[in-house]
Order: C-alpha cells, then structure tokens, then sequence
C-alpha cells in the first residue's frame, strides 16, 4: 500500500501497522451532543490513514502525506498543552491524553494520510484523532474500549487543540458500522445500530461542500455551548438532556431571551432525533424528510449557525423536491445535505451547482455518502 512505501521514504524503515478512521455526516441532531442528546450520524467512505511504528528512544516524529513530508520532531516529555497551532496538534493531544510516561512509554513515528476532505465540517478532525489514537492503542497494547478510545480522542480536541468539541464525532468515527446509521446517546455513549439503506428506497443523501468558512466558527461554537450549560446550569440540571419545554417555558424568568431560544433548538433537536429513528425503522421517508427540514430551520433560527451559503443549498434543494435538506455539522459554513428521490439527484446538483453561480458563489463540491464502517486496522 502507498502509505506504508511512503512510511518507508520518509523515516527509512517500516511502520509497525496502519490504522483508518472514517469523517462523518450527520443526518439529524446537531448541537446537542454537548447537552448530552441524541445523534444520528453515519461515517463516510473517506478515511484518514495513520502509519505508526514503536521507537527505542523517546522521540515523537509526525508527518503528513498532505503536508509534503515535512517531519515534526519532538521529545515525549515536551508533549503538553497548549502548543504552537498546527494540525500535528490533533495527534500530539491523542499521545498526551492517552498518557505519557504511564502508557505511552515510547517515541513514535506516525505518517499520516488524511483523505477527509479538510474544512467541509465532515470531521476530518476526528478521522484524524481516532485513526491516531485506535493506531497507538494497538501499538501499545492499551486495550481501550471505543468508548474510551473516543472521549481520550475528544480530550485531545478539548484539553490539548483547544476545541469544545462534543463527543459525536469521535464516536462515530470509531463506532459506526457498514449500511447502518448510528444513535448514539451522547449521556452514556450507548449505541444502537439503525439499518439506513437509501438505495434500496430510491433515495441518496446528496453531501454538498459550500466551501464557506466563516471567522465565527469557533467562538460562535464556544458560545453556543456556553449558552446551554447556562441554561442547565440556571436551572439546576446537568444538561438541556433533562429539560423539558414545559419547563424551560415555566422558568424562563430565569433565562436570557437568547437562553431560552439556544434551549428551544437543543430541546426540540433531541425529540426530532427520536421520531426520525422511528420514521426510518418504519421506511417513513417523507416523514424524515420533515425532519430534517425542521432541524435545518431551527439551526437557522434559534440557534443562529446557519450562513448564507448553507441556506442557499437547503433552499435550493427543496425547491428541487428534496424530501429535506439541512446543515450538517459546527456550522457557518461546510456541508449540507439533502435526502432526494434518486431520479432527481443528478437535476439537484445542477440547480444547486447553477444557484451558487448565479449568486456569485465558488462551485461547491459534491460528495457520495454510502454508510461506511468506523475505525480498523489494516
Ligand atoms: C462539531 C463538533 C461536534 C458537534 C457538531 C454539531 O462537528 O465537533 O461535537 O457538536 O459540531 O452537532
């Protein structure tokens, strides 16, 4: 395999073994896996590779195939947050959360092939982390559990990068399974696997880049989260997981008017999680469709991270006939999807190509989403 030539061209010797972690796409529940929600997303077919080999001393050397070659170097010991900004972040903090000097008891070489479309909001992040971390987990015998393995890949994001991340991303990147949907309950990491076969009812999911990115992405993220864990925490509960609307209504003298509409979405969000698992068990497609609709909406409206060029999809879609069309991800930029007849899929990606032509916008990319199976090693 090229990577493992490659491993060779840059450290002159072999990796030990190469592990791949999928990016994901959602199809509802967005914004709610911080508040301890349901989520229902898949993993793509795209994966980011992670070359590592176990060294005699105690140097750490990382590389990435799309970053030309140029090797980073470092002492295990100076692997600590917060370090200068850069991608390699995202595997250093994998090395520092899972433990070094306990666990992580030797230097490293790691190669890194990310074939996660960077920027599109398909958490080519998380591919990157848990493809590190499921690598150096079997490297160093550490014999963590999934579950484990993605809130260590979650504390590299938090503690380490600096991203409040949830916990979706992770999750799914290691958890998913081929042709399935995954719920996860972001309170435990409880899975259930929800069969999610579009073909065989006429139907694509249509993934649409906007290759919008816009300054607000991670402060408006931050505070987004701040939002509800004030909302939780002015009501004295854990998280927006154990609120109702009947109860955010009854108090919410207690909150800001943007509390109370940041609470809507996450509360709202979560029951719409729900009945779309029910839709799809019942092969109700028009019935997920409103779904996503609604979501889309109130991503937009209450939650604020909605942008001009992901509505510009959402709304061309659905003039189209999309069965429903919304947001995926952070927001303020990167993808959106669109569930579509499959017969119109092709006159879709025209309207929406032509929409973002009209309005002056850079093409947007499109991208195949066929349920695919989480983290291996190859
Ligand atoms: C980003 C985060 C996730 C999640 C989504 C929004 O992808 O990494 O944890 O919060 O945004 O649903």
């Amino acid at each position: 395999m090229n990577i493992e030539k490659r491993f060779f061209d840059t450290f002159s010797i072999g990796p030990d073994l190469i592990a791949a972690a999928p990016g994901r796409v959602n199809i509802i529940g967005e914004h709610i896996d911080y508040s301890q929600g349901y989520v229902l997303p898949f993993a793509i077919q795209d994966r980011t590779y992670a070359a590592v080999r176990k060294r005699d001393d105690n140097l750490v050397r990382i590389a990435s195939l799309q970053r030309k070659s140029v090797v980073h170097t470092y002492n295990l010991e100076e692997i600590r947050p917060p370090m200068k900004r850069g991608w390699e972040n995202y595997a250093l903090g994998v090395i520092w959360a899972l433990g070094i000097d306990q666990y992580i008891t030797h230097g490293v070489d790691i190669l890194i092939d990310g074939q996660v479309p960077l920027g599109a909001g398909l958490s080519s992040s998380a591919a990157l982390e848990c493809s590190v971390g499921l690598g150096l987990n079997t490297l160093f015998d550490l014999d963590h559990s999934l579950e484990a393995l993605a809130r260590i890949a979650q504390s590299a994001e938090n503690d380490f990068v600096g991203m409040p991340c949830g916990i979706m991303d992770q999750s799914v990147s290691l958890m998913a399974k081929a042709g399935f949907a995954l719920l996860l309950d972001c309170r435990d990491l409880t899975t259930s696997h929800i069969p999610f076969d579009l073909a065989a009812n006429g139907l694509e999911l249509l993934v649409v880049d906007t290759r919008a990115h816009h300054a607000l992405v991670d402060g408006g993220y931050a505070a987004r989260r701040a939002d509800c864990e004030s909302v939780a925490r002015k009501l004295g509960v854990d998280s927006l997981r154990d609120l109702s609307m009947e109860q955010i209504v009854t108090q919410k003298e207690k909150l800001t008017e943007i509390e109370l509409i940041r609470a809507r979405h996450g509360i709202t969000e979560m029951a719409r999680v729900l009945d779309s698992v029910t839709a799809l068990k019942e092969s109700n497609f028009e019935q997920l469709g409103r779904l996503i609709n609604l979501s889309h909406a109130s991503l937009k409206d209450d939650y604020a991270v909605s942008c001009p060029e992901l509505d510009l999809v959402v709304e061309t879609a659905q003039a189209a006939g999309a069965l429903g069309a919304r947001m995926v991800g952070g927001g303020f930029g990167g993808s959106a999807i669109a569930l579509v007849r499959a017969g119109l899929a092709e006159l879709t990606s025209i309207a929406i190509r032509e929409a973002f032509a009209k309005s002056g916008l850079k093409a947007p990319r499109f991208f195949p989403s066929l349920p695919s199976q989480g983290a291996q090693i190859i």
